[in-house]
């Protein structure tokens, strides 16, 4: 068996009607730019997360980054996020011009660790990224009573966790700005880069959407000084119809975590944890063992792809070498960053394939097949 680590093809199939009617009726219309399919799609998302607004951009960088901007978040202003991020949550800090400051994260879920929250705070510090990694929502109210606290901006990463929740509420609508990514490989992934900030303050939607577009609300008249940064309308008419898919998409996702979690030998690796005021919707399923790198190659050699997110913890990558971090500084992050595997994981996935994968794993550490 060939088990890919995500297939698009086989989603893309299923729905490759609906999309191509859809891309020819934008091709049609020739409204290409800030048009009707992207007013509608914004309209949908901010449904969908129960916030007032959304804003489409051309990525999930640029969600964070415009978000910051909307705050007139830059230079001289320190913003904290999780060690153990994507590049992208700490390059958007950087691209402000402030300075990122990282976090260990909690044993548990591997999201930022509030405990360490308050020790990082100064008097330059202005925002907090908590990120909710895989899927699994980070636990915001410690977040959000430290950041009422201290007068901080709280900006959710919410890249991975399209329609996760947490106490019931969609992740992205819980703090001031949630910015999303539509990669491709995403929960809702577009056929190309994408992105979106949702809000329910009008004053960050509307500086969003001028930041997007040179800065302006009118044509010709520039308020601000902006950016090229739309979400391109072919992409938002692909992404309303994967929208309709979502939670179907997420719950199949977690199907298949369940049928995971239930049969890896949970002795010998450490398994994903579900808290109980959330609703992980899986966008990657992460084991940890100590055998990480004999386990890749074996599950190579039998044909299943895996992933490492991340191989680097963000502190010991050499862009950020400059902030002065070391290795020590964030044991946890350090540690799971060596101990860390994504299994295959994507709607499609069939029961053959998890078994395969599951008796694969089991193989490995010497179990009987189920
Ligand atoms: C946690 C996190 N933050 C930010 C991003 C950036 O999104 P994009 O690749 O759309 O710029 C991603 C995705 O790649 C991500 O996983």
């Amino acid at each position: 068996m060939n088990i890919p680590f995500v297939d698009l093809k086989l989603q893309y199939r299923k729905i490759s009607e609906e999309v191509k009617s859809s891309i020819n009726s934008v091709m049609e219309s020739a409204d290409f730019i800030l048009g009707q399919e992207l007013e509608k799609f914004e309209i949908e998302y901010a449904n969908y997360c129960n916030t007032k607004y959304a804003v489409g951009v051309d990525n999930g960088t640029s969600a964070l980054e415009l978000a910051l901007r909307a705050f007139n978040i830059g230079t001289g202003d320190e913003v904290i996020t999780a060690a153990n991020t994507f590049t992208a949550t700490a390059s958007a800090i950087v691209l402000v011009g402030a300075k990122p400051v990282f976090v260990d994260i909690e044993p548990k879920t591997y999201g930022i660790g509030p405990g360490n929250i308050e020790k990082a705070i100064n008097s330059r510090t202005r925002a907090i990224i908590p990120v909710h990694l895989y899927g699994h929502s980070a636990d915001m109210d410690p977040i959000l009573l430290i950041a009422k606290k201290y007068n901080l901006i709280v900006i959710e990463d919410a890249c991975q966790a399209h329609g996760a929740l947490y106490k019931g509420r969609k992740v992205g609508s819980i703090s001031h700005v949630g910015c999303f990514s539509f990669y491709p490989g995403k929960n809702l992934g577009a056929y190309g880069d994408g992105g979106m900030l949702v809000t329910n303050d009008y004053n960050i939607a509307d500086q969003a959407r001028m930041l997007r577009n040179y800065g302006q609300k009118q044509k010709y008249v520039h308020q601000i000084v902006g950016f090229n940064r739309r979400l391109d309308t072919m992409q938002a008419a692909i992404l309303r119809i994967k929208l309709k898919h979502l939670d179907s998409w997420n719950s199949a996702r977690r199907n298949h975590a369940r049928k995971y979690s239930e049969y890896l030998p949970a002795e010998n690796i450490i398994l994903p944890i579900e808290e109980k005021n959330a609703n992980h919707v899986f966008h990657l399923y992460v084991i940890r063992s100590e055998e990480r790198n004999d386990l890749q190659s074996y599950l190579k050699s039998k044909g299943i792809n895996t992933g490492i997110h991340y191989p680097v913890p963000i502190h010991l990558q050499q862009a950020y070498d400059y902030l002065g971090y070391s290795k020590g500084d964030f044991p946890l992050s350090e540690k799971i960053a060596e101990q860390i595997l994504s299994l295959p994981m994507f709607p499609e996935l069939t029961e053959d394939q998890i078994n395969y994968v599951i008796n694969t794993i089991r193989k490995f550490f010497g179990k009987n097949p189920i």
